[in-house]
């Protein structure tokens, strides 16, 4: 690595950032699967955590979440989620993030069995562990599994109540195509009539329209990818308009081939569009990367500047649901941070 490098990194990787698109069932390690089988007795497709780093090749999101699916059934207790909480908060510390909000996906693991409340209450208590051990603030937003019907994600709101004080909002996850943000517009009332905040995956795999069905039908607080949005000038013109902040994942976008080369990303677009881009790592166990790994790969290959860097970690916390004194904060240190290593 030569020293410009070297120092490219060390910038990264000291970058204060907050973290808003982040599957945790996605951050579940190869190792921590074979540790979490052997503890609950799963019985693993794989012989080893090579043979598992090798069955990570995906053409598409399909191909992706077919073996995301398996990976989750070795969370079986409280604790393997509170285990699966910390260790990602500990990475996330690493790479210079004071905060995210974290996804999780109540339905893959009430489909096979588990109460609500196993991984709700294991995150949560890995979620006050970080706050008190790390320093690092968090929420939690619950997912619905879009190819899964709406009975069962009113189902899931329905067991969610007694949570409803300590999950900040809605997403809405899986397979995009053939599933749009329309088949949900009840729902996300719902949601939004219990003070939930709303966002939901559009436009990674979907067509534009998709995008504008969340804005009108879903009324999202933040579009989780986007990256299709471009296709669509008047769509571009809403998204700057609004200043809606996009979730953008760049090495997710390389695996599951939303984009073939990181040299064409469509971040620096974006920027130079106006519109409000941030970087995130969606699945970090699976693609590859962490975030301070996505940030490291977008300013090594896809031509953003350090400005652009200093920009994407201020939109991380201006686009957070956190509160306007701390977006305040947050958007400071990362000034102070820049400004020391100019
Ligand atoms: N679930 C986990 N990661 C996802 C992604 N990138 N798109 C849709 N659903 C997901
Ligand atoms: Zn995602």
């Amino acid at each position: 690595m030569t020293e410009n490098q070297d120092e490219l990194e060390r910038f990264v990787r000291g970058l204060p950032k907050a973290e808003l698109h982040l599957h945790i069932e996605g951050s579940l390690e190869p190792e921590q699967m074979f540790e979490f089988g052997r503890r609950n007795k799963v019985d693993m497709p794989f012989a080893n955590v090579e043979a598992v780093r090798a069955a990570y090749e995906f053409s598409n999101l399909q191909d992706f979440l077919d073996i995301y699916y398996q990976g989750a059934a070795v969370l079986r207790t409280e604790q393997d989620f509170e285990d699966l909480a910390m260790a990602y908060f500990r990475r996330l510390q690493a790479d210079g993030g004071l905060y995210a909000e974290i996804f999780f996906d109540p339905q893959t693991h009430t489909d096979r069995g588990l109460p609500f409340s196993v991984a709700a209450d294991g995150l949560l208590s890995g979620m006050a562990k970080a706050a008190t051990e790390l320093g690092i603030g968090s929420k939690l937003i619950m997912c619905f599994l879009r190819h899964l019907d709406e009975d069962s994600a009113f189902a899931t709101l329905k067991q969610a109540e007694p949570y409803l004080d300590r999950i900040a909002g809605v997403g809405l996850d899986s397979s995009e195509v053939g599933h749009p943000p329309s088949k949900f517009a009840r729902l996300f009332e719902a949601a939004g009539e219990r003070g939930l905040k709303r966002v939901a995956h559009a436009g990674e795999e979907g067509p534009p329209e998709y995008v504008w069905e969340a804005l009108d039908l879903l009324k999202v607080d933040r579009i989780d990818h986007g990256n299709r949005a471009l296709e669509d000038p008047r769509l571009i013109e809403r998204l700057v308009n609004e200043q809606m902040t996009l979730t953008v994942c760049p090495l997710s976008n390389l695996k599951l081939c939303v984009v073939d080369d990181l040299a064409r990303h469509p971040i620096p677009r974006m920027l130079e569009l106006g519109l409000r881009a941030t970087v995130n790592s969606d699945d970090p166990a699976y693609f590859g990367g962490y975030v301070g790994d996505n940030y490291l790969a977008l300013a090594r290959q896809s031509g953003v500047s350090r400005e652009d860097l200093v920009k994407l970690a201020k939109n991380s916390f201006v686009g957070s649901f956190l509160s306007d004194g701390d977006v305040i904060r947050g958007a400071h240190a990362v000034d102070l941070y820049a400004d020391s290593f100019s």
